[in-house]
Formats: structure tokens, sequence, C-alpha cells
């Protein structure tokens, strides 16, 4: 099974090395290399990244590969290579045909620097605009984070991690000078992607889209994060103005004022007490009673330690009640004067 997995893994750097060739050589690469230097990204960038262009055409990958029909099936298997439905007669070469067409595409590696899966984004404005690779037996999307191997491979002295939504944030924050960005694939932020990143650093900042959905993003990925908040380790959140990205601020505002952004980002401390201030009226003694029946399933969740014993002085603070929560319940203490 192991081996089954390298000759996948192997595959897909072929075919990550051909997509990049093709940013090089193919007769239409200039569509590609237009499109990335419009988006200010530069050949060396893309060669950090191997990004690649798959051309437009139903089989190129293989005529390319699949000479053997052993390939074929490791192909498919990789998720690069679609089965049609129709046509059971016909014979299988001809019932296949590429996933990735006329694309710019973002190879996903692992920790060891293989390729397991890509992402595609389309040239013009068409849907879907970025296409992924299907879970396969090399990728679970759940786990993995786009970027990684190359802060690893590329940077040195890293003291934080800024997590983003998509391929063009971490590559547009790199080529400005940010080195230290990972895109979760399309989903959420999930307890393993932390775990993973604070392997690596103490500090993880959660930078997503100034919209509605990155809103939602930065939530989610706050409760996923509570339980491996250890003394030592922080988490903080940067919130973008309304239609931004990390790709458009850093563009914008260059490297120095968007690292000063990330460095003055909110604390997990002041997200949790401003989060649950929108949901409570602080005037009332009922809504501090109800902030801190609110708070509770955070607390926790919180690993026991200073920090949280901290962020629970906060809480005695707002609402005028000396609480101590403990593992399981917060109790009140003593009542000030
Ligand atoms: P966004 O929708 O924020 O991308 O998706 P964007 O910033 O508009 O894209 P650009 O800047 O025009 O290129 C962020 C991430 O969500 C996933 C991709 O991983 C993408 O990088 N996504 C988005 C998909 O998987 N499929 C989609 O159709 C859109
Ligand atoms: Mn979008
Ligand atoms: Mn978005
Ligand atoms: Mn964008
Ligand atoms: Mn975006």
């Amino acid at each position: 099974k192991q081996k089954k997995r390298t000759q996948l893994t192997d595959l897909m750097d072929d075919v990550s090395e051909y997509y990049y060739q093709n940013l090089l050589d193919h007769p239409k690469k200039n569509q590609a290399v237009t499109y990335l230097k419009n988006r200010g990204l530069s050949g060396q960038i893309a060669k950090m990244f191997q990004i690649g262009f798959a051309p437009d055409g139903w089989q190129n990958l293989i005529d390319k590969f699949a000479k053997k029909d052993e390939i074929l099936h490791q192909l498919l298997a990789a998720g690069m290579i679609v089965e049609k439905e129709s046509d059971p007669k016909s014979n299988k070469a001809s019932r296949v045909y590429d996933r990735f067409r006329s694309r710019i595409m973002f190879p996903i590696r692992n920790n060891r620097g293989k390729t397991i899966a890509f992402g595609g984004r389309v040239l013009t404005d068409e849907k879907p605009k970025y296409l992924n690779s299907p879970e396969t037996p090399i990728f679970s999307k759940g786990q993995e984070l786009y970027g990684l191997y190359e802060i690893k491979k590329y940077s040195k002295n890293v003291e934080r991690i800024i997590v983003v939504e998509g391929y063009m944030d971490v590559v547009a924050l790199f080529q400005a000078g940010v080195g230290y960005a990972v895109a979760t694939l399309g989903t959420a932020t999930s307890v393993t992607h932390i775990q993973t990143l604070f392997k690596q650093v103490d500090e993880i900042v959660f930078c997503f889209d100034g919209d509605e959905a990155g809103k939602k993003a930065a939530h989610r990925a706050f409760e996923q994060c509570l339980n491996e908040v250890k003394d030592g380790r922080q988490i903080k959140f940067l919130f973008l103005p309304e239609g931004e990205d990390p790709d458009s601020m850093v563009r914008k505002i260059g490297k120095d004022a968007f690292e000063e952004q990330v460095k003055q980002s909110k604390t997990l401390s002041d997200y949790m007490i401003e989060y649950l201030q929108t949901q409570v009226d602080v005037n009332s003694e009922a809504g501090r009673a109800k902030l801190v029946e609110l708070a509770k399933p955070y607390m926790i969740s919180l690993p026991d330690g200073i920090f949280k014993q901290l962020l629970g002085k906060r809480f005695s603070t707002l609402v005028g009640v000396e609480l101590q929560f403990g593992a399981f319940e917060p109790t009140v203490v003593k009542t000030f004067e």
C-alpha cells in the first residue's frame, strides 16, 4: 500500500513538473504568464511554488503520461483524470478526460515536498473559479495546508504563521516578502490544522477575507482552536476591511504595513469578549449573567493554565463578580462590594 502511494506521489511530481514546464515553453503559455504577471507574481515565485499551466484540451495528461494502462489507472486514482459515465463499449483511453483544463495550477505538497493534489484557477471569470483535486489515497483535504512545505523550505526564523483562505493569498504574501502564510484548502480550519501549525510556531494569526464568509471562517477557527491554547501559545485574528483579502491587501498597503497589522491583530481574548458582548446587553445584570453563561463553554474548552485564569479575571471584572472558571463550571467565589 505504501508502495502504491509512493507511485502516485512520484507520478504527481511528474505531472506538476509538466504543468510547470508548460509555463516556460507551451505554445499557449502567454495567456498564463500574462495572467500571473497581472497578479503581481514573478517567475521566481512561480518556480518556488511550482505554479504551472494546464492548457485547454481533454487529453493532455493522458497523451503525455498514460501510454501504459497502469499509468492511466494511477492518474484516475490520483484524481487527475475523470471517467465519463456514457460509452461503456469504447476503449478505456477514450472514456476518460483531464480534470484540469485551461487553468493555472497550484500543486499542493505534503511535508516532504511530494505533490499530493492540485488547485486549479480559471484564467477568465468562468465558474467554478477554483477546482480542487478530490479526496484520494494520497490527499485528505481536512488535513493539508497549502504553503506549509514552502515555508519550511524557504523561510528562516518564522515566528508566526498566518492562515488564509486561498492559494493566491499565500503566494501573493510570499511575493510581497511575507513568507509565512498557509491556506486551508477550501475547507474550514480543523483541529488537525491547528495542531500541525503549533508544531511549527507558537503563534497563529487567522486572516480571512473581509466578507461574511471570512467572518464565519474566523469564528469557526476560534471555536476549533480553544482546546489547543496552552500557555506559551497564542492565537490572533486579523480582520480585513470589507472586500479585501490578504492578496489584495498586501498589494495595496505593502509588506511593512501589512506586517504591522499582523502584529497588532486582535487577541483571542479580545475576540472572545467582543464577540460575547455583541450577544448580550452588558449594562443589565441579566445581560452580564447571560454573558457568563455564554462564556462557559469557551472557558471550559481552554486548557487549565495562567492564560485561562487571566481571561477569567477579565470576565470577573466585566461582570462585577469574581468567577473561577474550573474545568467544568464557573463558580462564584466572592462578590465585590
Ligand atoms: P475566494 O473566493 O476568496 O478566492 O476563495 P478569490 O480571492 O476570489 O480568488 P482570486 O483572488 O480571484 O483568485 C478562496 C479559496 O477558496 C477555495 C480555493 O481554495 C480558494 O483559493 N475555493 C474558492 C474553491 O475551492 N472553489 C471555488 O470555486 C472558490
Ligand atoms: Mn471570491
Ligand atoms: Mn472570499
Ligand atoms: Mn483573491
Ligand atoms: Mn479571496
